[in-house]
């Protein structure tokens, strides 16, 4: 390539730097508003996002000199944000896991780091919105060409709490895949209607949350843990698209809901499902849960077996 072709690309690509990095605001002197450093945030980031990393995979994951992140992770030690617990793979390695004040401390961010974006794309029209999501999707590939690795596509995908649409999305999908998967009729998807509208109207949101999971953008999945009484949580509507299926999706989606139980101070996680759907009691079994009741009974225009599991806490 001639010289003052390449001159001018670097100067494109810095402008646009500059710009951006201004938009997003990370020139700020505290990350969105928080006491965190910007590389602080992208380390709670992956801490929340990750199943139990190593400082290794984190390390690599956001390019980080081994001295430097080792600072930050004493640091979040000390301030009670992180845990660590011996690896049973490699015993050089800790596992780390962001602790129940970790946690509190990092949902501001993402939130405000969600609100942020989605204050820039509400500028847009929803033709210009595509248009910039498609160019940083290009960006994206060109600039790590290699692709996700296994690990990578089975790790980059979000949890996010629920906002507006998310409820219409959940009660159509659960009516096309039942219907596709099952045979169920749309009994089913006025049930899973029922059920969001309820969430909605009583929304508790210290005891209850849904979360909904993210893949390159689009919504793949769901689950909600409601209140059923002061000391039972009920976890409901779990489902994850069959293109995402397989990535351990399903699997951290109730393990937040186990989780999320613990920390509110439920004795008792419950759940209704069908003998059938074979992927998800195998999912329950892994977590803990065990079958309490089994009943057939006849809806969605199918002969089903019932079964209620139960998971003490
Ligand atoms: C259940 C569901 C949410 C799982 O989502 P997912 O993202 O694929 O889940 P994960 O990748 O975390 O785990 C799937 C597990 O099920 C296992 N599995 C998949 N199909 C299975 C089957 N037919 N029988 C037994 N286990 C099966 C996988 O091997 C994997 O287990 P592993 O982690 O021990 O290897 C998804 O299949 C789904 O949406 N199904 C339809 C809706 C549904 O059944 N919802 C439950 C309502 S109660």
């Amino acid at each position: 390539m001639a010289e003052p072709h390449l001159n001018g690309r670097i100067e494109t690509v810095r402008r646009f730097n500059r710009l951006y990095t201004r938009e997003i605001g990370v020139l700020q002197e505290g990350f969105l508003h928080s006491s965190f450093s910007l590389t602080e945030g992208r380390v709670l980031y992956e801490l929340a996002h990750r199943d139990k990393p190593t400082a290794t995979m984190v390390r690599a994951s956001l390019a980080l000199d081994a001295g430097y992140l080792s600072r930050i992770l004493s640091s979040f030690e000390k301030r009670g944000l992180v845990e660590k617990t011996p690896s049973e793979d490699d015993a050089r390695q800790s596992l780390l896991t962001l602790t129940d004040e970790g946690r509190r401390q990092f949902a501001p961010l993402e939130e405000r780091s969600t609100q942020q974006v989605g204050a820039m794309l509400a500028k847009l029209s929803e033709s210009e919105q595509r248009q910039l999501v498609g160019a940083m999707q290009t960006i994206e590939k060109l600039i790590s060409p290699g692709g996700e690795t296994d690990s990578a596509r089975k790790t980059s995908y979000l949890l996010r709490p629920h906002q507006p649409g998310d409820m219409g999305w959940v009660v159509h999908r659960q009516g096309v895949l039942y219907a596709q998967e099952y045979g169920y009729d749309e009994q089913f998807e006025a049930l899973a209607a029922e059920i969001v509208a309820k969430f909605i109207q009583n929304y508790d949101s210290k005891r209850e949350r849904c979360w909904i999971a993210e893949k390159d953008g689009e919504v793949v999945g769901s689950v909600f843990l409601v209140a059923k009484s002061k000391t039972i949580a009920k976890l409901r509507l779990l489902l994850v698209e069959p293109f995402a299926r397989g990535l351990g999706i399903g699997s951290r989606l109730v393990n937040e809901c186990v989780r999320f139980a613990r920390q509110v101070g439920y004795k008792k996680i419950v759940l209704w499902t069908q003998s059938e759907l074979l992927a998800a009691r195998h999912i329950y079994e892994k977590a803990g849960f065990h079958v309490v009741e089994t009943k057939p009974h006849h809806s969605f225009s199918k002969d089903l077996v019932a079964e209620v599991w139960e998971l003490a806490l």
